[in-house]
């Protein structure tokens, strides 16, 4: 198994190119030869730059998951080429927060346009946001992809038989 990790550009400090940096990494991996799954987590902020990762390398890696965002997205899926695709896993963390953080702070940084303190964790209940892909064993491609969800504020998903 193979994971590589990358890092957007759009929004986020400037970084080597994630396009070109997968480019060298999958010229050593091929799936269905050296590698029976290929993992990608495209950590970024702009979910743009996240799907166009996922139709870059579909067909070629068992799925392209993105992450960063904190906020789990809806569009779950098995692109064209077969890789599964999620824009953003979400966080494991509380969600009566902004984005994991204690809302005065992070609620007043927006209507006060002023920092009055230190941001720091919300401690309540947190949910498990994860992401379930089935891999077909001789060509490492998705068969299946479904958000899990469990505990805390949002609403549960569970793809596995109970
Ligand atoms: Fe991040």
């Amino acid at each position: 198994m193979v994971v590589i990790h990358l890092l957007g550009r759009l929004f986020m400090d400037p970084l080597d190119d994630p396009f070109a940096a997968v480019e060298g990494a999958l010229s050593k991996h091929r799936l269905g030869g050296n590698a029976d799954c290929i993992i990608v987590d495209m950590h970024a902020e702009a979910t743009s730059e996240k799907m166009a990762m996922g139709h870059v390398l579909d067909g070629r890696v068992s799925m392209v998951i993105g992450t960063h965002s904190h906020i789990p997205t809806a569009d779950a899926q098995i692109l064209p080429g077969g890789s599964a695709y999620l824009t953003d896993v979400g966080m494991c963390g509380d969600y009566d927060s902004v984005i994991g953080m204690q809302k005065g702070e992070a609620t007043s940084r927006f209507t006060r346009k002023i920092r009055s303190g230190r941001l720091e964790p919300a401690e309540g209940e947190a949910t498990l946001c994860a992401v379930y892909v089935e891999v077909d064993d001789k060509t490492g491609l998705a068969r299946h992809i479904a958000p899990l969800r469990l505990g805390g504020r949002l609403s549960s998903c569970w793809p596995l038989e109970k």
